[in-house]
C-alpha cells in the first residue's frame, strides 16, 4: 500500500505554499515512483467557516490513522475576535494534544547561498546543520498549580515546572534515535544547578543513554550557557534536547541564526504506531502571514522542507529528502529569491509558484 499523507493547508498563505508542495509530491510519483495517497482536509479558520469548529472530529480521526500530517498555517484577522474555544489555533492545539506529539524537532540549517543574508559572521554558520528537540507537552506551560492568586494584600502569579521520569525518558529517546540518523551527538540542556526538575532531567537522560544509546556521544550543558554557545559557535552541536520552556526560546534563537521565517520547517513526533513509526505532524514554523496572503509573494521553502522532513522521518526516504534539499540549495545558489530573501542589494523577487517551478526544474 502507498504511504498515506493528510494535508491540512489551513488559512492565509497556507494553501499558497502547500500548492507548491503538492506539485512536488506529484513529481515524486511520476519521476521517482514514490506515490503517496494524499487526502486534503480543513483546519483553522476555514474549518470554522464550514463546520463551526477549527477541527472537525472526522479530520481528527483521520489524523490519527494516516502515516503523517502536513499542515500549512492557521489564523488571520478575520478570526481574531472569535471565542477562545473555536479560535483557529485551537485546531492545531487539538492535533498536538490528541496525537500526543511530545517531541518537537526544529532544525537550524544554513544553505550556503544564504550565508551572507544572515546577521551572523558567515564562517560561524556556513554549513550549519543542527536540530533542536523540544519537549512539547509538559513542563512549566502545563504544570499545576498555575494561576494568579491572592496572597496577603497582593497577587501572585504561579506556574509550576514539572517533569515525570517517563516524560523525560521518551523525549530523550527520540533525540538519541534522531542523532543516530545524523551526527550521532546529543547535547542535553537544563539548569540542574538551580532546578530540581533539571537534576532529574540530567539523571534520566544519562540513564537512557547508558542503557540503550551508549554509541551516541552525550554531553550536558546549562541552558544559559547553551544560549551563549549557540550564538558563539553553533557548529559544535548536532542534536540538542531540552525542555518545553528552554526549547521554545533556544529553538527560536537557533532558527534565526540562518535567516528568514520563510525557510524554517518543523516536525512534531508522538508515540510509535503499531508499525513502529511515530505519529507525526510536519509544518512550517511561520504563520498565515495575512499581510502578504493572496498575493503570490510567500516563500514556499519552509513548507517544502517540512515535507522533506516527512520523507526522512516518517517514510524512510532519506535519499529523496536529500534530493529535494539539494534542489533547494541549487535554486538559491542560482539566485532565485522570494521577497523575504531579498537583501540590501535589492533585485527582482520571484513569486511563490515561480519558486516552485525552479525547484521542480
Ligand atoms: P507570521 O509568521 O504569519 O508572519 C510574520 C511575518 O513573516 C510577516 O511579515 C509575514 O509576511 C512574514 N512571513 C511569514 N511566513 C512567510 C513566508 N513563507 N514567506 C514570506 N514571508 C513570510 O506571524 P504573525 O504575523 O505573528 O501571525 C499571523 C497569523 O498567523 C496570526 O493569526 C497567528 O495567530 C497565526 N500563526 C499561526 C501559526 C501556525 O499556524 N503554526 C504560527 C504563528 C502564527
Ligand atoms: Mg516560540
Amino acid at each position: 500500500a502507498n504511504p498515506t499523507l493528510l494535508i491540512l493547508a489551513g488559512d492565509g498563505i497556507g494553501p499558497e505554499v502547500m500548492g507548491q508542495v503538492t506539485r512536488i509530491i506529484d513529481w515524486f510519483g511520476v519521476k521517482r515512483d514514490l506515490t503517496f495517497d494524499v487526502e486534503h482536509d480543513l483546519v483553522g479558520g476555514c474549518a470554522y467557516d464550514k463546520h463551526g469548529t477549527p477541527l472537525h472530529d472526522d479530520t481528527m480521526a483521520r489524523a490519527l490513522e494516516v502515516d503523517a500530517v502536513l499542515l500549512g498555517a492557521v489564523g488571520g484577522p478575520k478570526y481574531d475576535n472569535l471565542d477562545f474555544s473555536v479560535k483557529p489555533e485551537r485546531g492545531l492545539l487539538r492535533l498536538r494534544k490528541e496525537m500526543d506529539l511530545f517531541s518537537n524537532l526544529r532544525p537550524a540549517q544554513c544553505f550556503d547561498a544564504l550565508a551572507d543574508f544572515s546577521s551572523l559572521k558567515k564562517h560561524l554558520i556556513a554549513g550549519l546543520d543542527i536540530m533542536i528537540v523540544r519537549e512539547l507537552t509538559s513542563g512549566v506551560y502545563f504544570g499545576e498549580p498555575r494561576g494568579i492568586f491572592e496572597e496577603g494584600n497582593e497577587r501572585v502569579g504561579i506556574n509550576t515546572q514539572r517533569y515525570t521520569e517517563s516524560e523525560i525518558d521518551r523525549v530523550a529517546r527520540s533525540a538519541f534515535e534522531l542523532a543516530r540518523r545524523r551526527g550521532n551527538k546529543v547535547c542535553s540542556m537544563e539548569k540542574a544547578n538551580v532546578m530540581e526538575s533539571g537534576i532529574l532531567w540530567r539523571e534520566v537522560v544519562q540513564k537512557v543513554h547508558d542503557e540503550d544509546y551508549p554509541d551516541v556521544e552525550l554531553s550536558h550543558m546549562y541552558a544559559d550557557n547553551g544560549a551563549m554557545q549557540l550564538v558563539r559557535a553553533p557548529k559544535q552541536f548536532d542534536v540538542i534536547v531540552t525542555d518545553n520552556l528552554f526549547g521554545d526560546i533556544l529553538s527560536d534563537c537557533a532558527a534565526m541564526l540562518t535567516g528568514s521565517l520563510g525557510m524554517l520547517p518543523s516536525a512534531s513526533l508522538g508515540a510509535p504506531n503499531a508499525d513502529g513509526r511515530p505519529k507525526a505532524l510536519y509544518e512550517p514554523v511561520h504563520g498565515s502571514a495575512p499581510d502578504i496572503a493572496g498575493q503570490g509573494k510567500a516563500n514556499p521553502i519552509a513548507c517544502i522542507l517540512s515535507f522533506a522532513m516527512a520523507l526522512r522521518y516518517s517514510f524512510d526516504q532519506g535519499e529523496e529528502a536529500a534530493r529535494l534539499e539539494a534542489a533547494i540549495e541549487k535554486v538559491l545558489a542560482d539566485g532565485a529569491r522570494t521577497a523575504d530573501l531579498m537583501g540590501e542589494e535589492g533585485g527582482t523577487p520571484i513569486s511563490t509558484s515561480e519558486m516552485g517551478d525552479a525547484i521542480l526544474a
